[in-house]
């Protein structure tokens, strides 16, 4: 986070949706304000009561403790649990077994599996076959395994098998390139790679095992390659470092005992972009996570025991993790995992698989919704919708033009959207309004029940109404990150910018009704298609190239992609600038660090606005592109 924002919120008031009689039949909270108001007079008793609900092997001594100097936050203090024993145990014992779990479509064109479903009972015996298979490797408690797989149930299987046995996932998304996905198995300490032999995306193969191959060469640390072939031939393996997944799962015992955790020990490491080069591996622990996640997934969304619920994000994200896997397990959910692009084999494909497994929940994000704007009513109009009662959203601010079309064809008037913000840091909603609440288009809402959210100028004022400021929470809440894997620094770093807060790095507005409007990331990190990309990451990805001498990113506005990535680039002597070499950096941010990462412009330049101490100021280069003011540029150097 670089300057003060100094900016007042261009969007307009805009119109208010209030519940449909859909929405309100099926509440869980029926009075939003009341329900705030109470879990704030005394957040940790709200937070108890929700914990409850849950399974524990051990109860607590203490809700919360939480130190402001170095931040340090415990949830459920001395509880003993195990986040599986909830997602799992808890639905076979209670009578849901044979409840469905899973049900996973994959791309069309993939002639091996079509559909797939996997009930509760059987994901508990695969689980605990894997987790038996990971003992057997080697794996215990405390360990990492980084997780690299197309979506398939295999995927969430991994996860869990991890969970149970007390070894700490690292699940990087299978679009990441093999430098990125070295350096996450590197910088996590990994002894164990979760792969699938490939991904189908648009028709197309994706060669994972190929990419885990380059990734892994020469890494001695990683002892063991589980990989999950669905190919119909079968990649060869080369034992006895790697493994074949059914082989090695169905020779192991379908019962494991889950390891007894403290309330504290960390589920998963996800990495995400920050302001430097390195990503950074948010940590999450198994207690507090399960009741965070459980509790947001159920309330937000309205969660009937029949409900189909399709999130259309990756398990590599922080949204796969909390709200395709673990908080819809926990809740005993029947989750759609859909394979592929939204758009192949036509961009009915989402539409076409509401219908044909009635979803009733559908929670996606703006940049999708925008492109099947551009498709066109036709698409949604083609099929039966009509099972849908709670559509969501989330990643990047939803434009109202977005949110209007979403309303009016998918949810044809009757469903309510609920925009949800958070944070692969925050593990859990923060700000989203329930169902039964008015909404309004371009906004998330009020802060959740238990959660303390304000916009404040840098010495942690509360800025008027309407004007734009630091989106900041003032709350401790149960999902909330623990740390950062190997670097506390900047762990500690999002409590110091602004006094007796955590600052979540965007900017906002509230109105005088206190919802909120996201206006978008303070600092140098962009949100391009609601992936958080750092600057610094494309930009030296950039540099890695032998023609570039330096490189500087900024995001710029995109009607599509939220924001689009722009470099500027100085070369190297001897270098030329051109339309080959423009293909060939974009090509080499593309395999250097993901396609997602990829400049959509490139200008060669002789020079870059630097400050004295020599810091690119990329909000000068923003401000020339856009054709704004620069704001203060006494640092600049010249
Ligand atoms: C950043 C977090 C957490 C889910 C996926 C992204 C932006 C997220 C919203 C929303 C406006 C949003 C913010 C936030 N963001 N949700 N509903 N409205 N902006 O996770 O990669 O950790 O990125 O995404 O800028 O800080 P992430």
């Amino acid at each position: 986070m670089s300057e003060t924002p100094n900016l007042s919120s261009l969007q307009k008031e805009g119109e208010i949706f209030a519940p449909s009689a859909q929405a309100l039949e099926k509440a869980i909270v029926t009075d939003f304000d009341a329900l705030r108001e109470e879990a704030n007079a005394n957040p940790p008793a709200f937070w108890e009561r929700q914990a409850r609900e849950l399974e524990w092997f051990e109860p607590w001594n203490e809700v919360v403790k939480w130190q402001a100097s170095p931040p340090k936050v415990e949830w459920f203090v001395g509880a003993k649990c195990n986040i599986t024993v909830n997602a799992l145990d808890r639905h076979v014992q209670n009578g849901n077994r044979n409840k469905v779990a899973f049900i996973w479509a994959a791309e069309e064109g993939e002639a091996v599996y079509k559909e797939k479903k996997v009930t509760y009972g059987e994901l508990l015996r695969r689980v605990n076959q894997c987790a038996n298979a990971l003992k057997a490797m080697g794996v215990g408690k405390g360990d990492r395994v980084t997780i690299y797989m197309a979506l398939t149930p295999a995927l969430p299987i991994a996860m869990l098998a991890c969970a149970r046995i007390g070894a700490i996932h690292c699940v990087v998304y299978g679009g990441f390139s093999a430098p990125a996905l070295r350096q996450r198995i590197e910088d996590s300490g990994s002894k164990v790679v979760i792969c699938s032999d490939m991904g189908y995306r648009r028709g197309k193969r994706i060669d994972l095992k190929g990419i885990v191959d380059e990734a892994t060469r020469g890494l001695h640390e990683v002892e063991k390659i589980l990989v999950f072939r669905r190919g119909h031939t079968p990649i060869e393996l080369h034992e006895p470092r790697e493994l074949d997944w059914n082989e090695t799962l169905d020779a192991q015992s379908p019962h494991c005992e889950p390891e007894v955790l403290d309330a504290e020990h960390p589920l998963f490491y996800l990495y995400t972009s920050g302001t430097t080069g390195k990503p950074k591996g948010i940590v999450h622990v198994h207690g507090g996570y399960a009741v965070g996640t459980s509790y947001t997934h159920k309330i937000c969304f309205d969660l009937q025991p029949d409900d189909i619920y399709l999130c259309t994000a990756d398990p590599g994200w922080i949204t796969g993790h909390s709200y395709v896997v673990y908080g819809p397990l926990i809740n005993g959910a029947t989750v759609l995992l859909v394979e592929g692009a939204l758009d192949f084999p036509d961009p009915g494909r989402w539409w076409k698989v509401v219908e044909k497994y009635g979803v009733n929940i559908f929670y996606s994000t703006p940049t999708a919704i925008r492109a099947l704007m551009r498709f066109g009513e036709e698409y949604p109009a083609k099929y039966d919708l009509s099972s849908l009662r709670v559509l969501g959203s989330v990643g990047e601010p939803i434009n109202p033009e977005a949110w209007l079309w979403f309303h009016k064809n998918v949810g044809k008037g009757n469903c309510p959207i609920v925009d949800t913000w958070w944070q692969t840091e925050t593990g859990q909603f923060l700000i989203a309004t329930v169902p039964s609440y008015p909404a309004k288009p371009g906004s998330p809402g009020k802060a959740l029940p238990g959660i303390v959210a304000d916009v404040v100028d840098r010495e942690g004022n509360p800025v008027e109404t309407g004007k734009g400021g630091f989106l900041v929470i003032k709350s401790q809440w149960p999902a909330m990150m623990r740390t950062i894997s190997g670097d506390v620094e900047r762990y500690n770093g999002y409590w110091e910018l602004i006094p007796g807060c955590y600052a979540a790095g965007d900017v906002a507005t509230k109105d005088e009704d206190g919802y909120f409007r996201v206006m978008g990331r303070a600092d140098d990190v962009m949100n391009v298609s609601g992936y958080r990309i750092g600057t610094a990451e494309v930009e030296s990805a950039l540099v890695s190239h032998p023609a570039v001498a330096e490189a500087a990113v900024i995001g710029k506005p995109d009607p599509l992609k939220g924001e689009s990535i722009k470099a500027f680039v100085i070369l190297r002597d001897g270098f030329e600038g051109g339309d080959e070499l423009l293909k060939t950096l974009t090509s080499h941010v593309r395999v250097e660090l993901s396609p997602i990462a990829m400049p959509a412009e490139i200008d060669f330049v002789p020079s870059l606005p630097k400050t004295r101490s020599g810091k690119i100021m990329r909000r000068v280069l923003k401000a020339q592109e856009l054709g704004v003011a620069p704001g203060d540029i006494s640092t600049l150097e010249d």
